[in-house]
Parts: structure tokens; C-alpha cells; sequence
């Protein structure tokens, strides 16, 4: 498998977003997010761990796009900080942290390395999530569209591959449902979380994202899309659902499943409705779309990302009574399952959640060919941890991932050979950074960090080097 195994012209490039590797929150005019605030609440994070410093990006940018030109990289898939451009999410601007995103845009150019740029990771300015409960409020579509028409003003001369959110699932069911990333808030059952409505909150969030996305398309396509020759697209997580066996229930389960984590939000995008499995289980408590909306949301993609790491077993649970919490997740109404027949799915990662199901890659692929029209992707996050406690040695040997992105490279490669409309491969990540929850104590990096001083950012090029073992990038695509 080398680089002459992928068509003329596909990008292999690495992704990060702003919030886990940047740093310097407080300085030079950057305003709080809502991860900001979320990381302060004790208990929250492993080890109370927060992203002041992580790898200090917005003062080491320079060494990291070297790394990236040294390994041979295409492209960055990085993620611009709202609160940096907006500090108060609307009005007022920062003109440092815009000066930030032109020194790092500038520097990839200058490199060779092609800027793909994720408008949203996660990183809601704070300021908006007082002013008016963020994204529960119907107002954040204006205001996304706001600050997204500012960044194609201002980058667009130089970017032309541009996300507006990334995994907004994980933002409607993590945030607003289960309580466990940021804004927290679940129905009181959860505990340890504001109190919010995990029955219709999660839907709301995720209409208004859906909206938001569409809206800040419009605005491209309107006035920019073709001035700046650009393309815009959304960045979803897919994790590949199987049926645990062939029975027509778990075949049900696997499709709700896959219904209600990524149809969720490709449906409508590509149909202009909700999946009909969402529509019959969550009935009232799912918002519709105005014939006005329908027609700003569907075909709001010029290409779709695709995040995968892992695969599913999916079952029926058979439940005899309705669960008395109902949320999101309840509406789904299945089992998971991380083995079959007493044998693991596949090998386990650091990650409980994560396991190396390369044929699950190559399911996704084709299914979203078959039932979304085979819009142009890229593949924009795969890949794999190890343990935080690490040693340099020990990140060395790195078996584990290598076999990782071998495999899920092989079956993309299958996939694309099958006719999936594939663009683009990201790994997750350049360097071990900031993972949410668990802090520093999962190392995602196909290059290693060494935390000990958080300052000097440790980059072993040639010897961490899964890139040239496993992507062969000896050559450039462009
Ligand atoms: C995402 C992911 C990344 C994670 C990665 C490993 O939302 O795109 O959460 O930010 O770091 O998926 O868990």
C-alpha cells in the first residue's frame, strides 16, 4: 500500500482542532468558551486536566507545519476558535486572534500544505451560552452564519476547503443528553449535570445545528463560493453498526442505530427530512423543518467528512417495559455489543470505546455510496490511543498503530476501488493533545509529546514515524 494506491490527486493530511492543541486561552484577546468553563468544574476532566497550555500550537505552529512538510503531509485539517475571532461570539472583534489564523494559514501555504478549516470544535463562545443558553436558542443560526461569513471574508483568499461543524452529534448527545461534555446538561436522572430535558433538548440542539450549517453554506455559496473557488462541507461521526446476528431484530436495531447516530444528520442533508425510523420514535418531540428550511438544508454539501474509529455489535434488547427516563439514547432502543460468540470485536485500544474493526471502514463507506447518493468525502478523523503514562520508548513502539492505520487504510483503499467517492484520508492526530475527558492520559498522536515540560513539545520525526511506514507519503499529491 503506498501513495500510488489511492487516485491522482487524494490528500493525505492530519487533523486537530483549536481547543485541544492551541493553548494560551486567556492571552492575547481570546474569550472564554464553554469548554473554558467546563473543564473548571472539579471531576469533570481526569486529573482536573485543562487546555491553558496543551501543546502550545499558537506559539509552536511553525514547528508543527514543519512536521507536517518533513512527514510529507498534503493537508491540515485544523479547527478556528470562535471566542479568538469573537470574543464575546458576536460584535466586537479580535484582531489578534484573527492575526493568529493568518500566520498559520500563511505558514501552511508557504509549506505546501493545503488549510482545510473547521469553523466549530466543540468550542462555543461562553458569552452566548449566557447570553441566551447557546445553542438551545435559535439565535446561534444567525450568529454562526455571522462569524463564519467573517472567516471566508477574511481566510477565504487562501482556504478553500471549509467545515462548519464537527460532530455535531457528539454536541447534541454528549452536551445535552448524557450531561458529559460541555454545557453539561441532562435530565436530573443522569445526576452530576445541570438540569435540562434529555428527551427533547438533544433534538433542539441538533436542529439548530443542522440550521446553523445550512445557513453558513448559503452565505458561501451566495457570495463567496465562487469569487474564492472554494468548497464547503460538515465533519460526521460514523461508527460502523453491525447486527449482532441475522435476526430481523437486531438487523432492526443496527438500522436504528445507524439512524439515529449519523442519518440524524445526513438525512436531512442530503434528503431535506429527518430519517423516518426518528420521525415514528421521537414523533412530537422532534422538530420539523419550515418548507423555507428544507430548501436551505437539503444539498448543503459540497462534501461530507467522515470521522471513524471504531465499530459496533448492535442487538434488540427486548425490553418488556418502556424505560421510564426517556432521552435520546433511550429512543434508540438497542443493545451495544463489543463481542460475539465470547470473541472481542476486534483489538481493544487504550480507550474502552475504541476498537480496530478495519471492515467497519470499508461498510461505511459503501453504505453512505448506496443510501446518500455518493457524495464526495474525505475521510477527516481515524485513528488510535495509547495510554497517557507512556514512555517515549515505549510510544516507539508502535505496533499497535501502525497495524491500526494499515488495516483501516487498506479497507478504504477497497472502498475507494469499489467507487466511494473519496477525497481525502485525516489522521487523528499530528501529536498527542488535549482529549476531552480524559485529559492527558490518552495519546492520539502518531507523533509523541512529551508533557513533562509543557513548554518543549517533543518531535521524534523519523523515529515515531508510522506516517512513512504506513502512508508511504514519499511524494506529494500536488
Ligand atoms: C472529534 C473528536 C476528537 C477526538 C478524537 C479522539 O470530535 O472530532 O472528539 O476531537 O480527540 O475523536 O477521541
Amino acid at each position: 500500500l503506498n501513495r500510488k494506491s489511492f487516485p491522482e490527486g487524494f490528500l493525505f493530511g492530519t487533523a486537530t482542532s483549536a481547543y485541544q492543541v492551541e493553548g494560551e486561552t486567556h492571552q492575547d484577546g481570546r474569550g472564554p468558551s464553554i469548554w473554558d468553563a467546563f473543564v473548571k468544574i472539579p471531576g469533570k476532566i481526569i486529573n482536573n486536566a485543562t487546555a491553558e497550555l496543551t501543546v502550545d500550537q499558537y506559539h509552536r505552529y511553525k514547528e508543527d507545519v514543519d512536521l507536517m512538510q518533513s512527514l510529507n503531509f498534503d493537508a491540515y485539517r485544523f479547527s478556528i476558535s470562535w471566542s479568538r475571532i469573537f470574543p464575546e461570539g458576536t460584535g466586537k472583534i479580535n484582531w489578534k486572534g484573527v492575526a493568529y489564523y493568518n500566520r498559520l494559514i500563511d505558514y501552511l501555504i508557504q509549506k505546501g500544505i493545503t488549510p482545510y478549516a473547521n469553523l466549530y470544535h466543540y468550542d462555543l463562545p461562553l458569552a452566548l451560552e449566557q447570553k441566551y443558553q447557546g445553542l438551545l436558542s435559535k439565535q446561534v443560526v444567525e450568529d454562526f452564519a455571522d462569524y463564519a461569513e467573517f472567516c471566508y471574508k477574511t481566510f477565504g483568499d487562501r482556504v478553500k476547503n471549509w467545515m462548519t461543524f464537527n460532530e455535531p452529534r457528539v454536541v447534541a448527545a454528549l452536551g445535552y443528553d448524557n450531561g458529559i461534555f460541555a454545557p453539561a446538561r441532562c435530565s436530573k436522572a443522569f445526576g452530576n449535570c445541570t438540569e435540562g430535558n434529555s428527551a427533547t433538548e438533544p433534538y433542539i440542539v441538533a436542529h439548530h445545528l443542522i440550521l446553523a450549517h445550512a445557513s453558513a453554506v448559503q452565505r458561501y455559496r451566495q457570495s463567496y463560493k465562487e469569487k474564492q473557488k472554494g468548497r464547503i462541507g460538515i465533519l460526521l461521526d460514523f461508527v460502523w453498526f453491525e447486527p449482532l446476528t441475522s435476526s430481523e431484530a437486531d438487523n432492526d436495531a443496527a438500522q436504528r442505530a445507524r439512524d439515529f447516530h449519523f442519518g440524524w444528520f445526513i438525512h436531512p442533508i442530503v434528503y431535506g427530512e429527518y430519517p423516518k425510523t426518528m420521525q415514528n420514535i421521537v414523533k412530537e418531540r422532534l422538530p420539523k423543518f419550515t418548507e423555507e428550511e428544507v430548501k436551505m438544508v437539503k444539498g448543503s454539501i459540497d462534501f461530507v467528512g467522515i470521522n471513524q474509529y471504531t465499530t459496533y455489535f448492535m442487538s434488540d434488547p427486548h425490553l418488556t417495559t418502556k424505560p421510564k427516563d426517556l432521552g435520546y439514547q433511550q429512543d434508540w432502543n438497542v443493545a451495544f455489543n463489543f463481542a460475539k460468540d465470547g470473541k472481542p470485536i476486534g483489538p481493544r485500544a487504550y480507550s474502552g470505546w475504541l476498537y480496530n474493526v478495519p471492515w467497519g471502514m470499508y461498510k461505511t463507506l459503501m453504505y453512505i455510496k448506496e443510501h446518500y447518493g455518493n457524495p464526495t468525502m474525505i475521510l477527516s478523523e481515524n485513528g488510535m490511543d495509547d495510554a497517557g503514562n507512556i514512555t517515549l520508548a515505549q510510544g516507539l513502539n508502535d505496533t499497535m498503530r501502525i497495524n491500526y492505520y494499515r488495516d483501516y487504510l487498506v479497507q478504504l483503499k477497497k472502498a475507494v476501488d469499489d467507487g466511494a467517492n473519496l477525497t481525502g484520508y485525516f489522521a487523528w492526530s499530528l501529536l498527542d493533545n488535549f482529549e476531552w475527558l480524559s485529559g492527558y492520559t490518552s495519546r492520539f498522536g502518531i507523533v509523541y509529546v512529551d508533557y513533562k515540560n509543557l513548554k518543549s513539545v517533543f518531535h521524534p520525526h523519523d523515529q515515531v514515524s508510522c506516517c512513512a511506514l504506513v502512508f508511504d507519503l514519499t511524494e506529494r499529491a500536488s
